[in-house]
């Protein structure tokens, strides 16, 4: 939308679950459809903003108008990622791997016979890449948000987490299995801002990026830039 209330505004937005290779035909995944960060997306795109989307591996279609970029382990994410800047608002909204094989076997790993001890998986952190963009620098993007996806205790620990990342804000939800909203079409989240808790109400993706993206659009005008 030309002349929207994110007109000019640059967008950061990471989506979908990352893979972490084994071997050339093996990974380690997660659960995320990347159908929440894809609706923020265009959500964003459709209020005006420039949106770089880097996304790891997922069967969405990309928006219309958005910038993007496909990747798929953590390390590529963070490149990405990190190129982009620098833009107004960062929403990590990507299910990124907190670790990876320490070691890429060049080769398929080849099962000797059947009784033979299964090869260890030695893991190593991922680079955490909403904690890498909200550290102070002056790259830093004005608005930095992540996601809390917890399965018990989901104030508590996205309460923790925004502490621990560093970012503006944290919409934290409820990704036990009964809630269905992993890899479903609906969701219900709490944001956590300096200014307290709000418990958003259950709602569909797509609404639920809408009214993030006009949240974002409300913080720039009342955080006008100053250059
Ligand atoms: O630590 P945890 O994975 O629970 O934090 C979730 C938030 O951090 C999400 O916004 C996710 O996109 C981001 N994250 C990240 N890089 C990581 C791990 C998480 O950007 N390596």
């Amino acid at each position: 939308q030309a002349g929207g209330p994110l007109a000019g505004v640059k967008v950061l937005i990471t989506a979908g679950p990352t893979h972490e290779p084994i071997d050339p035909v093996r990974y380690l995944a997660n659960r995320s459809s990347g159908k929440q960060g894809y609706a923020i997306a265009q959500a964003c795109a459709d209020l005006g903003a420039q949106v770089t989307l880097v996304s790891g591996p997922v069967a969405l279609r990309p928006p219309a108008g958005v910038t993007f970029i496909a990747c798929e382990s953590a390390c590529e994410m963070r490149d990405h990622a990190m190129a982009a800047l620098p833009v107004d608002v960062a929403i990590c909204a990507a299910a990124v791997a907190d670790w990876r094989p320490d070691h890429v076997a060049g080769q398929k790993i080849k099962k000797q016979d059947r009784t033979s001890v299964p090869p260890p998986l030695v893991l190593v952190p991922n680079p955490d890449i909403l904690a890498e963009l909200s550290e102070p620098s002056p790259m830093r993007p004005r608005l930095v948000i992540g996601f809390a996806a917890e399965t018990q205790d989901v104030h508590e620990h996205a309460q923790a987490k925004w502490r621990r990342k560093g970012c503006d804000w944290i919409v934290a939800n409820d990704v036990s299995p009964a809630t269905g909203h992993m890899g479903g079409d609906t969701n219900q989240v709490q944001v956590i801002t300096r200014d307290g808790v709000e418990a958003w109400p259950e709602m569909d993706k797509t609404a639920l990026a809408g009214e993030l993206a006009r949240r974002v659009a409300a913080w720039l005008a009342r955080h006008p830039r100053r250059d």
